[in-house]
């Protein structure tokens, strides 16, 4: 709203007071009842209800179980404000007193606060449109599934993309908690952002045989050491060393029995990257380094699958979130974002329109970190 000069900054705040409570009553209401990614009905039906009680028109089942809705003022831009709104498959042992109720679910990537946020800035935005304040269009984009790809391989961000919301909009902004900075804090930066994250498959296929008699086998369990040395090596070796990347091995599994050599052993993991250069150029080492088993005498089959693009930060946009930052929250209040290696399905929406990712402190500084020293940038994907 920097800029708009209908209402300040300080107005802006104390309108935020006012409906506090509401947004916390929402926020544990859906943190009660978490669902999970393109189940999030009950989430949906509690947007809706809020939304049509302001008075806004809704279109619902958007992407599966999103809501849309609009908020008309005056002439000017269509900007697009965007909420996640599933939750994960983790059981909650918080004991607060709005617990999860659903045994093995639990809003634990802020969600549900990003929900009720969203209906916070949808009561406000209301506020000034019906003052004539308002000068543009907001699309409240309520998103189903970020955390988790479809049968067909697509988030409720793609879905939503697909499904032509973000068509006609002149930016999109959203935002995510982050407990590693302190509430009242806020970090973006212009440009890439947040990683690509390819999951990946490796099934290192040997042949099997009676553990005592080795010479008649060949060990894929032998022979996935190797891979995961070569795989090892293509960060410290084959990538620039001024450009970011990551590859884990997260799960290995092989074998039924300590004195049976098995036929195969398959791994899976992760790929992190910035930009598509850096994208191929890991994806292509690591089939090179799956491939060192042929040497040895077994297989490797090796299968990438996509997953969501960067997060790249539209520079104007993203000027235009700091300055409207510094303006409500004051000038030493706005950090530049580091580059985080968890990736974010808003990506496919900065990809559809000029958009900027917020991160959003919530860090209670009177309260220890779980995690000392826990590296940032855990947060989805
Ligand atoms: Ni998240």
């Amino acid at each position: 709203m920097s800029g708009s000069g209908s209402v300040s900054a300080t107005e802006l705040l104390q309108r935020a007071q006012a409906i506090h409570d509401s947004i916390r009553t929402w926020r544990r209401t859906i943190h009660r009842y978490p669902e999970l990614s393109f189940t999030e009905q009950r989430t949906a039906a509690l947007v809706n209800s809020v939304l049509i009680d302001l008075g806004l028109p809704t279109e619902t089942e958007v992407a599966k179980t999103g809501v849309v809705a609009h908020i008309r003022g005056g002439d000017g831009p269509t900007v697009a404000l965007r909420a996640d709104m599933d939750a994960l498959p983790i059981q909650e042992i918080n004991g607060s007193e709005f617990d999860s109720t659903r045994p093995g679910i639990m809003h634990a990537c802020g969600h549900d606060a990003h929900t009720a946020m969203l209906l916070g800035a949808a009561t406000l935005l209301k506020q000034l449109a019906d003052e004539g304040k308002l000068p543009g269009v907001v699309r409240l984009l309520f998103q189903p599934s970020e955390e988790a790809q479809d049968e067909e391989g697509k988030s409720g961000g793609m879905r939503m993309v697909e499904e032509g919301a973000l068509q006609g909009v002149d930016a999109v902004f959203g935002l995510h908690v982050d407990p590693f900075h302190d509430v009242g804090y806020v970090a973006t930066r212009p440009g890439p952002m947040m990683a690509a994250a390819d999951m990946f498959e490796i099934v290192v296929i040997g042949s099997g045989g009676h553990a005592a008699r080795p010479q008649n086998t060949i060990d894929p369990i032998a022979l996935s050491a190797h891979v995961i040395n070569a795989v090892h090596q293509i960060v410290s070796r084959r990538l620039d060393p001024t450009q970011p990347g990551v590859i884990t091995i997260g799960t290995i599994q092989g074998g039924t029995a300590n004195n049976v050599i098995p036929d195969r052993v398959t791994m899976t993991g992760t790929i992190r990257s910035f930009t598509p250069e850096v994208r191929t150029l890991l994806q292509d080492e690591l089939m090179r380094a799956a491939g060192v088993v042929e040497s040895l005498g077994g297989r490797a089959e090796v299968t990438i699958f996509p997953g969501y693009p960067p997060t790249v930060n539209d520079p104007a946009a993203t000027a235009h979130m700091t300055d409207a930052m510094r303006e409500l929250l004051g000038e030493d209040r706005v950090a530049e974002s580091e580059l985080i290696m968890g990736a974010e399905d808003f990506s496919y929406m900065a990809q559809a329109a000029p958009g900027c990712f917020l991160r959003l402190g919530v860090h209670n500084p009177c309260v220890a970190r779980i995690l000392p020293g826990a590296p940032r940038g855990f947060s989805s994907g």
